[in-house]
């Protein structure tokens, strides 16, 4: 059983194109929550191009009393404050989400396309990690499937990798598929080898979610952008319960 984060920047996008706030996540987070979401997921950016700290804040307060939903905030650790924008670890610390996923976005990024080079910043993270311990909560690292660079993860004290999965599903329908694929469960099976859980995400969709899923102990999938564009279609209760009979 994986349970299903949902992702609700794209619900964010379609409210800051207008003044106001319609649609409200929030009330998106709760129809996710009644239909049997297993957490809420957000990437709040310096930019603040779709989720804005007060969101962060308004989901925290929806989620953190419910004990069997976890709220999961994900971002760049050292995005600094700007504007109302607080910088993100203070708001992480500020909204004490269940998870923080570390990854390594830089603002001219258009969504998160690699995982973390922990050769290069895991001296940096260390730290960083250590204050999200101290604060109570755990710590993913968004992660490519490489097997020093996961040696690194647990060194540094990692609790879970994600598992970065837009090359996995760019490949879907392809010849390099099976190889990918392959890589991953490596990948997977060596971090929980190491004592960390494994979560995924990214481009995930209802075509090629349930290979995925068929990774062992994989805990969570985070999927944003192909839930959203099936709720135009399908519903967003409707989206849920496909989501989620495909992770059972
Ligand atoms: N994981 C991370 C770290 C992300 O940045 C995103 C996109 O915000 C996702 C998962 C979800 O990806 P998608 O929106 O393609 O489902």
């Amino acid at each position: 059983m994986t349970d299903l984060s949902i992702n609700l920047n794209k619900i964010a996008l379609i409210r800051n194109s207008r003044e106001g706030n319609y649609p409200d996540v929030v009330e998106f987070a709760k129809v996710c929550i009644d239909q049997g979401a297993d957490g809420i997921t957000v990437h709040p950016r310096p930019d603040q191009r779709h989720i804005r700290p007060e969101d962060v804040r308004r989901l925290a307060a929806l989620v953190q009393p419910l004990t069997d939903v976890e709220f999961n905030v994900e971002g760049n650790p050292f995005a600094p404050a700007i504007g109302d924008y607080p910088g993100f670890i203070e708001l992480v610390a500020e909204t004490m989400p269940d998870q923080c996923t570390l990854v390594p976005d830089g603002d001219d990024q258009l969504t998160s396309d690699h995982g973390f080079d922990l050769t290069s910043s895991g001296e940096q993270l260390r730290p960083i990690i250590e204050r999200l311990h101290s604060l109570g909560m755990r710590v993913s690292l968004f992660m490519d499937p490489d097997l020093a660079q996961i040696e690194l993860a647990k060194e540094i004290g990692a609790d879970r990798i994600e598992l970065y999965t837009g090359p996995y599903a760019a490949a879907w329908g392809s010849d390099q598929l099976e190889a990918l694929f392959q890589e991953h469960l490596a990948a997977a099976e060596l971090s929980t080898r190491l004592g960390m859980g494994v979560n995924a995400g990214h481009d995930l969709n209802l075509h090629n979610l349930a290979k995925f899923a068929s990774i062992p102990n994989l805990l969570e999938v985070s999927i944003g952008h192909a839930f959203t564009v099936d709720s135009l279609t399908l519903g967003m209760a409707k989206t849920v319960q496909s989501y989620k009979a495909l992770l059972g």
